[in-house]
């Protein structure tokens, strides 16, 4: 999605691109300078309301922008007064700070989607919407090189499971398919297929939770992947590959000093790609060095990884899916593979 950001500060450009982009597509334009036509994507504006100039020069910039329907203002929160005039401009929306910025874009990006020609006219629902945003914080944290919110994981978690826990678990896959794609989708899947295991299988509520957020972090060292290897359409070649298998260990070193965090959480995340039978990767772990919770992990990951939707080929078939799991014998433990026989086919 194109955002065209619109201020009066030069020195904001380079910040505002670390924490959009490559997510976002920046375009930035300095008040005064040359203006630029656009009817596509957002409109974002963080200027100084105050000046009378600015507020002119803002008036001419709307009028070059002004099929785009999104429009948001940054106000910052010691200038709460000046909110009212950003709407009086034309504002859709005023955000106070990046955290807000993050969550909103996701917002609008979700909205645009279900719009589109021959996508479900609905908007997505709240708890997809609401995850969404977290995983968009966290990613946004991790690319402006700043620590993570463990609260974002925590969100995500509690609106997956309150959604599966409502509407079931094929809903959660089908939506999540329809409003998101990539890294977003993977992590919003693994974790609604993570989720969807310990609910059946009868998890207290601080397990159901200790699995989730493993799972929603077990992908977070992906934020540093570059986004040509990671979006990359079919198979990588033998370099990226030796690139892409490092995301366990660099979630594991991101996460490794946050306040919060548990042994747990940081196992899931390091381990979440190793095999019982030694062959998986970083630490080629063997059978009594992986936990409980990573094989559940895995399995989860390895599913929600094949019934992916990707913009160039069909998702592939739960059941299909889970005949893949049955195949990789030694790799994964058989009998919690057969109580996973339930989650793949449950409704
Ligand atoms: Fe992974
Ligand atoms: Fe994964």
């Amino acid at each position: 999605m194109l955002v065209h950001f619109v201020t009066d500060e030069p020195t904001k450009i380079p910040a505002i691109r670390a924490m959009l982009e490559p997510q976002y597509h920046v375009v930035p334009q300095l008040l005064g300078g040359e203006t630029r036509a656009t009817a596509n994507g957002v409109l974002m504006v963080d200027a100084d309301l105050r000046e009378a100039v600015r507020v002119e020069q803002i008036k001419l910039v709307l009028l070059d922008v002004r099929s785009v329907t999104e429009k948001l203002f940054v106000v910052q929160s010691h200038l709460q007064h000046m909110v009212a005039q950003a709407y009086a401009l034309g504002a859709t929306a005023v955000v106070r700070s990046s955290r807000e910025v993050v969550a909103k874009l996701a917002q609008i990006e979700i909205a645009a989607r279900a719009a589109k020609p021959g996508s479900d006219s609905a908007t997505a629902p709240p708890e997809i919407a609401d995850s969404a945003a977290a995983f968009a914080s966290m990613f946004s944290a991790i690319r402006r090189g700043k620590s993570i919110d463990l609260k974002d994981a925590e969100t995500a978690t509690s609106q997956i499971v309150s959604s599966i826990s409502q509407n079931g678990l094929s809903t959660w896959l089908n939506d999540v398919r329809r409003y998101h794609e990539g890294t977003f989708q993977h992590c919003l899947l693994v974790t609604g297929v993570a989720v969807g295991f310990a609910l059946d299988v009868g998890f207290t509520g601080p397990d159901v939770k200790r699995l989730g957020i493993a799972a929603t972090l077990h992908d977070i060292g992906k934020a540093r992947i570059p986004l040509s290897i990671l979006d990359k359409p079919g198979r990588l070649d033998p370099g990226e590959e030796e690139i892409m298998r490092q995301h366990p260990v660099i979630g594991h070193d991101l996460l490794k000093d946050l306040p919060g965090i548990t042994p747990e959480i940081l196992d899931g995340v390091r381990h979440h790609h190793e095999y019982l039978d030694g062959s998986g990767y970083p630490d080629a772990l063997k059978t009594s060095q992986i936990s409980d919770l990573v094989r559940l992990l895995t399995i989860s990951d390895i599913f929600a990884a094949l019934i992916e939707s990707r913009p160039y080929r069909p998702p592939m078939s739960r059941q299909s899916a889970y005949k893949i799991l049955c195949e990789m014998d030694d790799k994964l433990e058989r009998p919690l593979v057969s109580a996973f026989r339930k989650v793949a086919f449950m409704a």
